[in-house]
């Protein structure tokens, strides 16, 4: 499982860091991280709300362009290990520079200049996908899709947001969807991880994405199910975070067998791996072993991930 070639649409670079990692940088800094990590030395949370908290505590000490090098290296030579040819990472604007354009060109020159190293050192290619976060509201949405739109090109390829569901509707962040769209972005949205079916077709809709952040709630909605399907839109599925976060039991009570079922376009992704104890081989296996997808399904799901790749049409060629 762990040399099959992966293609991985959903990760968050700072959710990607290393406990150990974000531990080094603070004490670095000789800063105390209260209630970071746990006994162990894990990140520790309680709930969603809890994971965000630590979440935006652990990024606290990503303070410059040079910390967001060695991180970008060091979730590629992760991945890598894994067997991931390609991925595409979550980058936040609000944690590199706070939305402000200039200091996003610096940190993000120094991101690519360590994915193009990672390429020829590790074999695996990055695109960046600039996000914005829904609960720091509609107004540095539109600075952070500002920040997208000035860089779009052949390594900045999406636009996107995560973030707490519960905050405002799809369409607060509107404008900044249709800023990207203009400067050529593709699209992609967290929603349906733990919001109603409803707020999926109104993510889908409002802002016209091509692609869904987890979206495993459509599997609630069997209409829904049959609209994406048709439409063809593609769910970056997380089992492994669903279930660490609490929103499912276990693998084998999460929707993803059945949202395959009926047609919807599903790939598998790990969110933020050290959160949720996971990698893309452990993703694999469990599906494996709990809805017996085999190589065959497992590749079949790749092609799907290829073909719904931000990247440029020689770049997919050479995925698939
Ligand atoms: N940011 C990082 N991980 C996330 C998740 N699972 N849901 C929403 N926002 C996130
Ligand atoms: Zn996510």
């Amino acid at each position: 499982m762990r040399d099959l070639k992966k293609i991985e649409l959903h990760l968050h670079l700072e959710g990607a860091a290393p406990a150990a990692f974000i531990r080094g940088l603070a004490s670095e800094q000789k800063v105390s991280l209260d209630g970071v990590f746990d006994e162990a030395g894990h990140y520790a949370y309680d709930d969603f709300p809890g994971f965000l908290r630590t979440y935006e505590a652990a990024t606290s000490v990503l303070r410059s362009p040079e910390h967001y090098a060695r991180l970008t290296r060091e979730v590629l030579e992760q991945s890598a290990a894994h067997g991931v040819i390609y991925t595409e990472a979550f980058i936040s604007p609000d944690f590199c520079g706070g939305g402000d354009v200039s200091a996003w060109r610096d940190y993000l020159a120094a991101m690519q200049e360590t994915a193009l190293e990672a390429r020829t050192e590790f074999g695996i290619e990055m695109r960046g996908i600039v996000t914005c976060i829904r609960h720091f509201g509609p107004d540095r949405a539109k600075a952070v899709a500002r920040c997208a739109a000035e860089t779009a090109g052949s390594f900045i390829t999406g636009f996107g947001m995560g973030g707490d569901e519960s905050i405002g509707t799809a369409r607060d962040y509107a404008w900044a969807f249709d800023c990207a769209r203009e400067a050529q972005l593709e699209l992609t949205s967290h929603a349906g991880e733990w919001s109603a079916p409803d707020t999926i077709r109104a993510a889908w809709q409002d802002l016209g994405l091509a692609r869904i952040g987890h979206g495993v709630r459509a599997v609630e909605d069997p209409c829904l199910c049959e609209d994406l399907a048709e439409a063809g839109v593609v769910l970056e599925v997380c089992p492994g975070s669903n279930v660490a976060l609490g929103i499912y039991r276990n693998v084998d009570a999460h929707p993803i067998e059945k949202l395959r079922e009926r047609g919807v376009k599903v790939t598998v992704s790990t969110d933020d791996p050290p959160f949720f104890h996971t990698t893309m081989t452990a993703e694999y296996e469990a599906l494996d072993r709990t809805f017996g997808w085999g190589v065959e399904g497992l590749m079949a799901q790749a092609r799907v991930a290829a073909e719904a790749a931000f990247c440029d049409p020689e770049t997919k060629a050479r995925l698939l």
